[in-house]
């Protein structure tokens, strides 16, 4: 029970990654505001959280990230119902693909609005209300970005401008509250199969191979959560560079992992080019080990 008692919202939680997150978050002890557009879901979703742990409370509420007026009834209401938070996890998220010079300039808006305008909207409204009393643990801003960054899609310029955005977005904020208790950080998956990379195919069982399942994530925001990542802050996180890692880990002999110091050295010595993708998150890979 790694997040006990904490208050986590996820936003965009009605599916996908965010729905994989609010439950892995709940099975760890923690108490949930899931939100996204569509009631349906949410209750759906809730369900499955009230059978994965019962004993926690699980809050929904339905708002559009895009209408600040929205989102700030959101985080009242999060609040009243669950007091302060200590984790917020700006998920919601919106791609399209066409050309670019055939993309409509309503859509490409539409895809900046949800990925950095709501962004903001979660940040700025829920601000208030976050956990910032405890240097030692501090409130946690997170933000699901995309190794669109710093890489780039062709046909996604909208997405992949926006996932630029958010990544300075991040930057101004570390900067901006360093002072306070709060810690802002950005997982930045591959592909995942949901609904915004593979529409209605998601879930079907013929994801390619290289295409993670949704729950694969979920481990990377329980950690950014957790006491370990109180120091943490300010980093983007790329998940391909650490499932090369976790594979290690499955397969290497145990010997190598009784400790942190034996299994860097082993990886210093036998795979540099995975050591040096996760060195710099040596608490992430601790938590992992
Ligand atoms: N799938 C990938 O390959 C991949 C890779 C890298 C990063 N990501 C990022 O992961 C995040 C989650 O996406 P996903 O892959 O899990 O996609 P998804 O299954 O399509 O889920 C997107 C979520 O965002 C919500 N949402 C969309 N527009 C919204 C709006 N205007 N207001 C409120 N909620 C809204 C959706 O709910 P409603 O439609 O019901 O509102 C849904 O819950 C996104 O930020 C995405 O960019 C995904």
């Amino acid at each position: 029970m790694l997040l006990k008692d904490k208050n986590i919202v996820i936003t965009g939680s009605s599916r996908g990654i965010g729905k994989h997150v609010a439950i892995a978050c709940a099975k760890n002890g923690a108490n949930v505001g899931i939100t996204s557009r569509s009631i349906d879901e949410l209750n759906q979703v809730k369900e499955e959280i009230k059978n994965v742990n019962p004993d926690i409370k699980c809050v929904l509420k339905t708002a559009d990230v895009t209408e600040y007026s929205q989102v700030e009834q959101l985080f009242s209401f999060f609040h009243e119902e669950l007091g302060e938070l200590h984790g917020v996890i700006a998920n919601a998220g919106a791609s399209g693909r066409w050309k670019t010079h055939e993309f409509e300039s309503e859509k490409f808006s539409q895809i900046l609005d949800v990925n950095i305008l709501g962004v903001f909207h979660t940040f700025k409204a829920t601000y208030q209300f976050m956990k910032k009393d405890d240097k030692k643990d501090k409130a946690r801003f997170i933000i699901t970005g995309s190794a669109t960054y710093p890489a780039a899609m062709p046909m996604f310029a909208a997405y992949t401008a926006s996932k630029y955005g958010v990544v300075g977005f991040q930057r101004a904020l570390a900067l901006e509250y360093k002072r306070e208790n709060i810690t802002f950080n950005m997982i930045l998956p591959t592909m995942v199969d949901t609904v915004l990379l593979r529409g209605d195919k998601a879930g079907d069982g013929n994801a390619p191979p290289n295409v993670m399942h949704p729950s694969e994530l979920t481990e990377y925001f329980v950690f950014l959560l957790t006491k370990e990542a109180n120091r943490v802050s300010d980093e983007l996180i790329y998940t391909n560079e650490f499932e090369q890692y976790r594979s290690l880990l499955e397969e290497i002999d145990e010997e190598y992992k009784q400790d942190w110091d034996t299994l860097k050295s082993y990886l210093e010595e036998n795979e540099p080019k995975i050591y040096d993708n996760i060195r710099k998150q040596r608490r992430l890979a601790q938590f992992f080990l």
